[in-house]
Protein backbone atom coordinates (compact mmCIF):
# COMPACT_ATOMS: atom_id res chain seq x y z
CA UNK A 1 0.00 0.00 0.00
CA UNK A 2 3.21 2.67 1.05
CA UNK A 3 4.23 2.13 -2.89
CA UNK A 4 0.92 2.86 -4.09
CA UNK A 5 1.05 6.17 -1.74
CA UNK A 6 4.26 7.52 -3.25
CA UNK A 7 2.44 6.96 -6.82
CA UNK A 8 -0.28 8.27 -6.43
CA UNK A 9 -0.11 10.93 -4.06
CA UNK A 10 0.07 13.54 -6.15
CA UNK A 11 -1.41 17.06 -5.67
CA UNK A 12 -4.75 17.36 -7.45
CA UNK A 13 -8.20 18.77 -8.03
CA UNK A 14 -11.22 17.70 -5.78
CA UNK A 15 -13.45 18.61 -8.92
CA UNK A 16 -16.35 20.53 -7.89
CA UNK A 17 -16.10 21.63 -11.34
CA UNK A 18 -14.30 20.78 -14.85
CA UNK A 19 -12.80 22.86 -15.55
CA UNK A 20 -11.13 23.82 -12.47
CA UNK A 21 -10.61 26.88 -11.74
CA UNK A 22 -6.78 27.24 -11.80
CA UNK A 23 -7.87 26.14 -16.05
CA UNK A 24 -10.22 28.29 -16.56
CA UNK A 25 -9.62 30.19 -20.29
CA UNK A 26 -10.17 33.78 -19.28
CA UNK A 27 -9.09 34.87 -22.58
CA UNK A 28 -12.82 32.72 -23.61
CA UNK A 29 -14.59 34.93 -21.08
CA UNK A 30 -16.34 37.97 -20.56
CA UNK A 31 -18.92 39.19 -18.19
CA UNK A 32 -21.32 39.59 -21.24
CA UNK A 33 -20.90 36.35 -22.27
CA UNK A 34 -21.63 35.24 -18.82
CA UNK A 35 -25.09 37.01 -18.99
CA UNK A 36 -25.98 35.60 -22.25
CA UNK A 37 -25.21 31.93 -21.17
CA UNK A 38 -27.32 32.71 -17.65
CA UNK A 39 -29.92 33.61 -20.41
CA UNK A 40 -30.34 30.88 -22.68
CA UNK A 41 -29.75 28.48 -19.48
CA UNK A 42 -32.45 29.74 -17.55
CA UNK A 43 -34.99 29.96 -20.62
CA UNK A 44 -34.04 26.29 -21.29
CA UNK A 45 -34.35 25.01 -17.80
CA UNK A 46 -36.76 27.06 -15.38
CA UNK A 47 -39.92 26.03 -15.87
CA UNK A 48 -38.88 22.51 -15.66
CA UNK A 49 -36.01 22.10 -12.82
CA UNK A 50 -35.65 25.18 -11.34
CA UNK A 51 -32.51 27.27 -10.84
CA UNK A 52 -30.53 26.88 -7.53
CA UNK A 53 -28.57 29.96 -5.22
CA UNK A 54 -25.93 29.57 -3.20
CA UNK A 55 -25.35 32.74 -0.64
CA UNK A 56 -21.69 33.15 0.44
CA UNK A 57 -21.59 34.62 3.81
CA UNK A 58 -17.64 35.43 4.65
CA UNK A 59 -17.75 36.64 8.14
CA UNK A 60 -16.31 34.59 10.94
CA UNK A 61 -14.97 35.49 14.57
CA UNK A 62 -12.17 33.69 14.71
CA UNK A 63 -9.61 32.72 12.04
CA UNK A 64 -9.33 28.45 12.16
CA UNK A 65 -5.74 28.51 11.23
CA UNK A 66 -6.71 25.02 8.92
CA UNK A 67 -9.12 26.57 7.33
CA UNK A 68 -9.45 26.78 3.33
CA UNK A 69 -12.33 28.39 2.50
CA UNK A 70 -12.78 32.41 1.30
CA UNK A 71 -13.19 34.21 4.94
CA UNK A 72 -13.36 37.65 6.23
CA UNK A 73 -12.04 37.68 9.82
CA UNK A 74 -13.90 39.93 12.47
CA UNK A 75 -16.40 40.92 15.34
CA UNK A 76 -17.44 43.97 14.64
CA UNK A 77 -21.39 42.67 13.22
CA UNK A 78 -21.86 46.61 11.94
CA UNK A 79 -20.55 44.96 8.53
CA UNK A 80 -24.21 42.42 7.86
CA UNK A 81 -26.35 44.35 6.69
CA UNK A 82 -24.66 46.75 4.53
CA UNK A 83 -23.37 43.01 3.12
CA UNK A 84 -26.55 41.80 2.46
CA UNK A 85 -28.02 44.98 0.66
CA UNK A 86 -25.66 44.09 -1.46
CA UNK A 87 -26.24 40.71 -2.13
CA UNK A 88 -30.02 41.69 -2.78
CA UNK A 89 -28.77 44.05 -4.93
CA UNK A 90 -26.62 41.70 -6.81
CA UNK A 91 -29.73 39.46 -7.09
CA UNK A 92 -31.79 42.45 -8.76
CA UNK A 93 -29.31 42.40 -11.26
CA UNK A 94 -29.57 38.61 -12.25
CA UNK A 95 -33.28 39.38 -11.94
CA UNK A 96 -33.39 42.02 -14.37
CA UNK A 97 -31.58 39.38 -16.92
CA UNK A 98 -35.07 36.68 -16.49
CA UNK A 99 -37.66 36.70 -18.50
CA UNK A 100 -40.63 35.17 -15.53
CA UNK A 101 -40.43 34.33 -12.48
CA UNK A 102 -37.37 32.15 -11.35
CA UNK A 103 -38.57 28.62 -9.83
CA UNK A 104 -36.38 28.05 -6.77
CA UNK A 105 -35.04 24.44 -6.22
CA UNK A 106 -32.35 24.57 -3.95
CA UNK A 107 -30.65 27.06 -1.44
CA UNK A 108 -27.68 26.68 0.26
CA UNK A 109 -25.96 29.57 2.30
CA UNK A 110 -22.20 28.92 3.18
CA UNK A 111 -19.42 30.30 4.09
CA UNK A 112 -17.36 31.82 6.04
CA UNK A 113 -19.86 31.31 8.67
CA UNK A 114 -23.67 32.30 8.25
CA UNK A 115 -24.57 32.12 11.66
CA UNK A 116 -22.20 34.97 12.04
CA UNK A 117 -25.50 36.86 11.24
CA UNK A 118 -28.29 37.61 13.39
CA UNK A 119 -30.98 35.64 12.66
CA UNK A 120 -33.10 38.42 12.15
CA UNK A 121 -30.56 39.43 9.02
CA UNK A 122 -30.99 36.43 7.66
CA UNK A 123 -34.63 36.35 7.69
CA UNK A 124 -34.29 39.65 5.95
CA UNK A 125 -32.43 38.45 3.09
CA UNK A 126 -34.58 35.48 2.68
CA UNK A 127 -37.64 37.01 2.20
CA UNK A 128 -36.18 39.40 -0.24
CA UNK A 129 -35.28 36.94 -2.63
CA UNK A 130 -38.36 34.96 -2.24
CA UNK A 131 -40.80 37.65 -2.53
CA UNK A 132 -39.28 37.53 -6.05
CA UNK A 133 -39.30 33.46 -6.91
CA UNK A 134 -41.65 30.77 -7.07
CA UNK A 135 -40.45 28.35 -4.44
CA UNK A 136 -40.48 24.67 -5.85
CA UNK A 137 -42.85 22.15 -4.02
CA UNK A 138 -39.88 19.88 -3.38
CA UNK A 139 -37.19 22.65 -2.38
CA UNK A 140 -34.08 21.50 -1.02
CA UNK A 141 -32.68 24.53 1.58
CA UNK A 142 -29.39 24.18 3.68
CA UNK A 143 -26.85 26.15 5.80
CA UNK A 144 -23.37 25.70 7.39
CA UNK A 145 -23.66 26.40 10.82
CA UNK A 146 -20.49 27.22 13.37
CA UNK A 147 -21.84 25.06 16.47
CA UNK A 148 -20.11 27.62 18.63
CA UNK A 149 -22.23 30.49 17.79
CA UNK A 150 -25.57 28.48 16.25
CA UNK A 151 -28.48 29.44 18.24
CA UNK A 152 -31.90 27.84 18.60
CA UNK A 153 -33.39 30.89 17.43
CA UNK A 154 -31.12 30.76 13.84
CA UNK A 155 -32.18 27.12 13.54
CA UNK A 156 -36.24 28.30 14.31
CA UNK A 157 -35.86 30.69 11.53
CA UNK A 158 -34.49 29.27 8.93
CA UNK A 159 -36.48 26.22 9.39
CA UNK A 160 -39.71 28.70 9.45
CA UNK A 161 -38.45 29.96 6.23
CA UNK A 162 -38.15 25.93 4.53
CA UNK A 163 -34.73 25.16 5.63
CA UNK A 164 -34.65 20.97 6.59
CA UNK A 165 -30.75 20.40 5.97
CA UNK A 166 -27.96 22.03 8.33
CA UNK A 167 -24.26 21.12 8.34
CA UNK A 168 -22.05 21.80 11.23
CA UNK A 169 -17.84 21.90 11.32
CA UNK A 170 -17.04 19.48 13.85
CA UNK A 171 -13.26 18.60 12.21
CA UNK A 172 -12.18 16.91 15.52
CA UNK A 173 -12.87 16.54 19.27
CA UNK A 174 -8.95 16.36 20.45
CA UNK A 175 -8.09 19.18 22.45
CA UNK A 176 -4.22 19.01 21.06
CA UNK A 177 -5.54 19.09 17.09
CA UNK A 178 -8.53 21.96 18.16
CA UNK A 179 -5.59 23.98 20.08
CA UNK A 180 -3.51 23.62 16.68
CA UNK A 181 -6.29 24.92 14.40
CA UNK A 182 -7.30 27.67 16.54
CA UNK A 183 -10.75 26.13 17.30
CA UNK A 184 -11.89 25.14 20.35
CA UNK A 185 -15.23 23.79 20.18
CA UNK A 186 -16.13 21.30 23.09
CA UNK A 187 -18.82 18.39 22.23
CA UNK A 188 -21.34 19.60 23.93
CA UNK A 189 -21.88 22.60 21.83
CA UNK A 190 -21.93 20.43 18.87
CA UNK A 191 -24.11 17.76 21.14
CA UNK A 192 -26.72 20.88 21.94
CA UNK A 193 -27.15 22.16 18.16
CA UNK A 194 -27.56 18.81 16.39
CA UNK A 195 -30.63 17.90 19.48
CA UNK A 196 -32.03 21.44 19.03
CA UNK A 197 -32.30 20.50 15.44
CA UNK A 198 -33.33 17.76 15.76
CA UNK A 199 -36.26 18.15 18.23
CA UNK A 200 -37.28 21.23 15.77
CA UNK A 201 -37.73 19.02 12.54
CA UNK A 202 -34.33 19.10 10.41
CA UNK A 203 -34.32 15.97 8.59
CA UNK A 204 -30.66 16.49 6.89
CA UNK A 205 -27.96 17.12 9.20
CA UNK A 206 -24.51 16.73 8.68
CA UNK A 207 -21.29 17.04 10.52
CA UNK A 208 -17.95 17.79 8.76
CA UNK A 209 -14.98 15.93 9.92
CA UNK A 210 -11.49 16.45 8.65
CA UNK A 211 -8.91 13.56 8.71
CA UNK A 212 -5.04 15.30 8.25
CA UNK A 213 -4.71 17.99 10.62
CA UNK A 214 -1.82 18.37 12.36
CA UNK A 215 -1.09 16.38 15.91
CA UNK A 216 -4.39 14.38 14.33
CA UNK A 217 -3.43 10.40 15.73
CA UNK A 218 -5.62 7.66 14.94
CA UNK A 219 -6.37 7.89 18.68
CA UNK A 220 -7.20 11.55 18.11
CA UNK A 221 -9.57 10.33 14.87
CA UNK A 222 -11.81 7.13 16.22
CA UNK A 223 -12.56 9.78 19.68
CA UNK A 224 -13.87 11.69 17.14
CA UNK A 225 -16.07 9.19 15.58
CA UNK A 226 -17.17 7.34 18.39
CA UNK A 227 -18.32 11.06 19.74
CA UNK A 228 -19.76 11.55 16.65
CA UNK A 229 -22.06 8.24 17.18
CA UNK A 230 -23.60 9.51 20.09
CA UNK A 231 -25.21 11.96 17.90
CA UNK A 232 -25.87 9.87 14.91
CA UNK A 233 -25.68 12.71 12.17
CA UNK A 234 -27.81 11.55 9.31
CA UNK A 235 -24.61 12.13 6.89
CA UNK A 236 -20.80 13.06 7.21
CA UNK A 237 -18.71 14.65 5.10
CA UNK A 238 -15.02 13.10 5.77
CA UNK A 239 -13.24 15.85 4.27
CA UNK A 240 -9.30 14.62 3.27
CA UNK A 241 -7.07 18.08 5.13
CA UNK A 242 -6.35 20.54 2.01
CA UNK A 243 -2.92 22.04 2.90
CA UNK A 244 -2.54 25.17 0.60
CA UNK A 245 -0.54 27.69 2.51
CA UNK A 246 0.42 29.38 -0.75
CA UNK A 247 -3.14 30.25 -1.76
CA UNK A 248 -3.32 34.06 -1.20
CA UNK A 249 -5.69 34.99 1.99
CA UNK A 250 -5.69 31.19 3.26
CA UNK A 251 -3.52 32.13 6.20
CA UNK A 252 -3.15 28.59 7.28
CA UNK A 253 -0.68 28.94 10.18
CA UNK A 254 -0.30 28.22 13.75
CA UNK A 255 1.43 25.12 13.13
CA UNK A 256 4.31 23.28 11.17
CA UNK A 257 4.63 21.32 8.23
CA UNK A 258 6.21 18.21 10.84
CA UNK A 259 3.42 18.42 12.93
CA UNK A 260 0.95 16.94 10.00
CA UNK A 261 0.47 13.37 9.49
CA UNK A 262 2.55 11.83 6.48
CA UNK A 263 1.36 10.62 3.84
CA UNK A 264 0.83 7.05 5.06
CA UNK A 265 -0.70 8.42 8.35
CA UNK A 266 -2.99 10.25 6.62
CA UNK A 267 -4.60 7.44 4.60
CA UNK A 268 -4.72 5.35 7.27
CA UNK A 269 -6.75 7.68 8.96
CA UNK A 270 -9.13 7.50 6.26
CA UNK A 271 -9.26 3.64 5.26
CA UNK A 272 -9.38 3.14 9.15
CA UNK A 273 -12.26 5.70 9.80
CA UNK A 274 -14.16 4.38 6.74
CA UNK A 275 -13.92 1.09 8.19
CA UNK A 276 -15.06 2.08 11.45
CA UNK A 277 -17.85 4.40 9.79
CA UNK A 278 -19.13 1.30 7.74
CA UNK A 279 -19.26 -0.84 10.81
CA UNK A 280 -21.26 2.31 12.16
CA UNK A 281 -23.46 1.84 9.94
CA UNK A 282 -22.94 4.18 7.47
CA UNK A 283 -22.09 4.30 3.82
CA UNK A 284 -20.00 6.11 1.64
CA UNK A 285 -21.14 8.24 -1.00
CA UNK A 286 -18.85 9.46 -3.98
CA UNK A 287 -15.98 11.04 -2.51
CA UNK A 288 -15.59 12.33 0.90
CA UNK A 289 -19.34 11.46 2.24
CA UNK A 290 -21.02 9.04 4.34
CA UNK A 291 -24.79 8.78 5.01
CA UNK A 292 -27.43 6.71 6.54
CA UNK A 293 -29.07 4.66 4.66
CA UNK A 294 -32.85 6.63 5.00
CA UNK A 295 -30.61 9.83 4.24
CA UNK A 296 -31.40 11.95 0.56
CA UNK A 297 -27.92 11.47 -0.04
CA UNK A 298 -27.60 7.81 -0.21
CA UNK A 299 -31.14 7.43 -2.06
CA UNK A 300 -29.67 9.83 -4.90
CA UNK A 301 -26.95 7.64 -4.97
CA UNK A 302 -28.78 4.49 -5.92
CA UNK A 303 -31.63 6.30 -7.80
CA UNK A 304 -28.43 7.38 -10.06
CA UNK A 305 -29.54 11.29 -9.26
CA UNK A 306 -26.15 12.05 -7.17
CA UNK A 307 -24.73 15.56 -8.72
CA UNK A 308 -21.74 17.44 -7.20
CA UNK A 309 -21.22 21.25 -8.33
CA UNK A 310 -19.37 23.91 -6.13
CA UNK A 311 -21.60 23.10 -3.34
CA UNK A 312 -20.29 19.11 -3.10
CA UNK A 313 -22.56 16.68 -3.51
CA UNK A 314 -26.28 17.23 -4.20
CA UNK A 315 -28.98 15.09 -4.43
CA UNK A 316 -30.68 17.22 -7.13
CA UNK A 317 -29.41 19.09 -10.17
CA UNK A 318 -30.25 22.52 -11.94
CA UNK A 319 -28.74 23.37 -15.08
CA UNK A 320 -28.44 27.18 -13.50
CA UNK A 321 -26.56 27.94 -10.09
CA UNK A 322 -26.66 31.39 -9.38
CA UNK A 323 -23.63 32.51 -6.45
CA UNK A 324 -24.34 35.63 -4.68
CA UNK A 325 -21.64 37.34 -2.47
CA UNK A 326 -18.12 37.76 -2.62
CA UNK A 327 -16.19 34.99 -4.44
CA UNK A 328 -19.42 33.29 -4.97
CA UNK A 329 -18.78 30.73 -8.46
CA UNK A 330 -22.05 30.37 -10.56
CA UNK A 331 -22.51 27.93 -13.17
CA UNK A 332 -24.72 28.14 -15.83
CA UNK A 333 -23.84 24.57 -16.91
CA UNK A 334 -21.91 26.41 -20.48
CA UNK A 335 -20.07 28.43 -18.63
CA UNK A 336 -18.84 29.81 -15.45
CA UNK A 337 -17.98 32.72 -13.51
CA UNK A 338 -16.90 33.63 -10.42
CA UNK A 339 -17.27 36.98 -7.83
CA UNK A 340 -14.23 39.37 -6.89
CA UNK A 341 -12.55 37.99 -3.79
CA UNK A 342 -12.79 41.09 -1.43
CA UNK A 343 -15.73 42.45 0.27
CA UNK A 344 -14.68 45.74 -0.53
CA UNK A 345 -14.55 45.12 -3.98
CA UNK A 346 -17.49 42.75 -4.49
CA UNK A 347 -19.78 46.09 -2.73
CA UNK A 348 -18.31 48.55 -4.65
CA UNK A 349 -19.02 46.75 -7.81
CA UNK A 350 -22.35 45.67 -6.60
CA UNK A 351 -23.49 49.30 -5.96
CA UNK A 352 -22.01 50.20 -9.41
CA UNK A 353 -24.80 48.55 -11.42
CA UNK A 354 -22.61 45.79 -12.48
CA UNK A 355 -22.55 41.91 -11.82
CA UNK A 356 -19.10 41.57 -10.02
CA UNK A 357 -17.95 38.50 -11.91
CA UNK A 358 -14.39 38.86 -12.18
CA UNK A 359 -13.17 35.91 -13.93
CA UNK A 360 -14.75 32.75 -15.78
CA UNK A 361 -15.03 30.00 -18.41
CA UNK A 362 -17.05 29.92 -20.78
CA UNK A 363 -17.42 25.32 -22.00
CA UNK A 364 -16.42 23.94 -25.31
CA UNK A 365 -17.46 20.57 -26.78
CA UNK A 366 -14.61 19.01 -25.13
CA UNK A 367 -15.19 20.48 -21.62
CA UNK A 368 -18.62 19.10 -21.64
CA UNK A 369 -17.39 15.39 -22.49
CA UNK A 370 -14.96 15.65 -19.84
CA UNK A 371 -17.09 16.79 -17.69
CA UNK A 372 -19.04 14.46 -18.36
CA UNK A 373 -16.67 11.09 -17.76
CA UNK A 374 -15.62 13.46 -14.42
CA UNK A 375 -18.82 14.03 -12.89
CA UNK A 376 -20.02 9.97 -13.76
CA UNK A 377 -16.27 9.33 -11.95
CA UNK A 378 -17.00 11.38 -9.03
CA UNK A 379 -20.58 10.37 -8.43
CA UNK A 380 -20.94 6.33 -9.67
CA UNK A 381 -17.41 6.06 -9.59
CA UNK A 382 -17.79 4.39 -13.31
CA UNK A 383 -17.69 5.57 -16.86
CA UNK A 384 -18.21 4.54 -20.08
CA UNK A 385 -15.92 6.66 -22.97
CA UNK A 386 -16.22 5.69 -26.92
CA UNK A 387 -12.67 5.93 -27.93
CA UNK A 388 -13.49 6.44 -31.75
CA UNK A 389 -15.34 9.26 -31.18
CA UNK A 390 -13.27 10.56 -28.61
CA UNK A 391 -9.79 13.27 -29.19
CA UNK A 392 -6.60 11.75 -29.23
CA UNK A 393 -5.90 12.28 -25.97
CA UNK A 394 -8.10 9.75 -24.22
CA UNK A 395 -5.79 7.20 -26.00
CA UNK A 396 -2.91 8.21 -23.39
CA UNK A 397 -5.88 7.78 -20.87
CA UNK A 398 -6.66 4.47 -21.66
CA UNK A 399 -2.91 3.49 -21.13
CA UNK A 400 -2.51 5.18 -17.51
CA UNK A 401 -6.35 3.34 -16.69
CA UNK A 402 -4.51 0.14 -17.51
CA UNK A 403 -2.08 1.04 -15.37
CA UNK A 404 -4.50 1.70 -12.57
CA UNK A 405 -6.24 -1.35 -13.29
CA UNK A 406 -2.60 -3.26 -12.51
CA UNK A 407 -2.62 -1.73 -9.26
CA UNK A 408 -6.51 -2.96 -8.85
CA UNK A 409 -7.58 0.60 -8.46
CA UNK A 410 -10.28 0.25 -11.73
CA UNK A 411 -11.72 -2.48 -13.23
CA UNK A 412 -12.04 -2.20 -17.01
CA UNK A 413 -14.35 -4.16 -19.63
CA UNK A 414 -13.83 -2.19 -22.66
CA UNK A 415 -14.47 1.07 -22.58
CA UNK A 416 -16.41 0.78 -19.26
CA UNK A 417 -14.50 1.65 -16.08
CA UNK A 418 -15.32 0.78 -12.83
CA UNK A 419 -13.30 2.18 -9.56
CA UNK A 420 -13.08 -0.54 -7.02
CA UNK A 421 -13.20 -0.42 -3.46
CA UNK A 422 -9.37 -0.33 -3.18
CA UNK A 423 -9.22 2.51 -5.60
CA UNK A 424 -11.96 4.97 -3.92
CA UNK A 425 -9.36 6.51 -2.32
CA UNK A 426 -7.87 7.13 -5.45
CA UNK A 427 -11.21 8.82 -6.60
CA UNK A 428 -9.54 12.06 -8.40
CA UNK A 429 -6.27 10.38 -9.79
CA UNK A 430 -8.69 8.64 -11.70
CA UNK A 431 -10.77 11.62 -13.10
CA UNK A 432 -7.36 13.59 -13.00
CA UNK A 433 -6.74 10.86 -16.47
CA UNK A 434 -9.56 12.57 -18.41
CA UNK A 435 -8.80 16.09 -17.16
CA UNK A 436 -7.31 17.26 -20.25
CA UNK A 437 -6.41 20.57 -19.71
CA UNK A 438 -4.24 19.71 -16.77
CA UNK A 439 -2.70 17.12 -18.80
CA UNK A 440 -1.84 19.91 -21.70
CA UNK A 441 -0.65 22.40 -19.20
CA UNK A 442 0.95 20.70 -16.53
CA UNK A 443 1.47 23.07 -13.32
CA UNK A 444 5.07 24.29 -12.72
CA UNK A 445 3.88 25.22 -9.30
CA UNK A 446 1.82 23.79 -6.75
CA UNK A 447 -1.76 24.69 -7.26
CA UNK A 448 -3.65 21.88 -5.41
CA UNK A 449 -3.38 20.10 -2.38
CA UNK A 450 -2.49 16.21 -2.68
CA UNK A 451 -4.93 13.82 -3.61
CA UNK A 452 -4.41 11.57 -0.28
C1 LIG B 1 -17.40 27.14 5.78
S1 LIG B 1 -16.93 25.90 6.90
C2 LIG B 1 -18.41 25.42 7.80
C3 LIG B 1 -19.18 26.46 8.58
C4 LIG B 1 -18.49 27.19 9.71
N1 LIG B 1 -17.64 28.21 9.19
C5 LIG B 1 -17.69 26.26 10.59
O1 LIG B 1 -16.47 26.27 10.48
O2 LIG B 1 -18.31 25.53 11.36
C6 LIG B 1 -16.88 24.56 5.75
C7 LIG B 1 -16.11 23.30 6.08
O3 LIG B 1 -15.02 23.18 5.19
C8 LIG B 1 -14.10 22.28 5.74
N2 LIG B 1 -12.74 22.80 5.51
C9 LIG B 1 -12.30 24.06 5.70
N3 LIG B 1 -10.98 24.14 5.41
C10 LIG B 1 -10.58 22.89 5.04
C11 LIG B 1 -9.34 22.34 4.63
N4 LIG B 1 -8.22 23.07 4.57
N5 LIG B 1 -9.31 21.03 4.29
C12 LIG B 1 -10.43 20.27 4.36
N6 LIG B 1 -11.62 20.74 4.76
C13 LIG B 1 -11.70 22.03 5.09
C14 LIG B 1 -14.39 22.17 7.21
O4 LIG B 1 -14.79 20.86 7.51
C15 LIG B 1 -15.50 23.18 7.43
O5 LIG B 1 -16.43 22.73 8.39
S1 LIG C 1 -13.53 26.73 9.46
FE1 LIG C 1 -15.44 27.92 9.41
S2 LIG C 1 -15.29 29.29 11.22
FE2 LIG C 1 -13.26 28.52 10.85
S3 LIG C 1 -12.29 30.12 9.61
FE3 LIG C 1 -13.11 28.54 8.20
S4 LIG C 1 -15.10 29.25 7.62
FE4 LIG C 1 -14.48 30.43 9.45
Amino acid sequence: MNSLIDKYNIPGPRYTSYPTVPYWDESSFSPELWKQSVIRTFKESNAEEGISIYIHLPFCEALCTFCACHKRITKQHSVEIPYLESVLKEWQLYLNLFNEKPKLKELHLGGGTPTFFSPQNLKTLLEGIFETVDISEDQEFSFEGHPNNTTREHLQTLYDLGFRRVSFGVQDYDLKVQKAINRIQPFENVQRVTEWAREIGYRGISHDLVFGLPHQSWEAMEHTIRKTMQLKPDRLAFYSYAHVPWVKGVGQRGFDENDLPSGEEKRRLYEDGKKLLEELGYIEVGMDHFSLEHDDLYQSLIHKKLHRNFMGYTSSKTQLMVGLGMSAISDSWYAFAQNVKTVEEYQKIVEEGQIPVVKGHILNDEDLTVRRHILNLMCQLETTFDINNSFPELENAFDMLKEMEKDELVEMNGHHIQITEKGRAFTRNVAMVFDLRMMRNKPETRIFSMTI
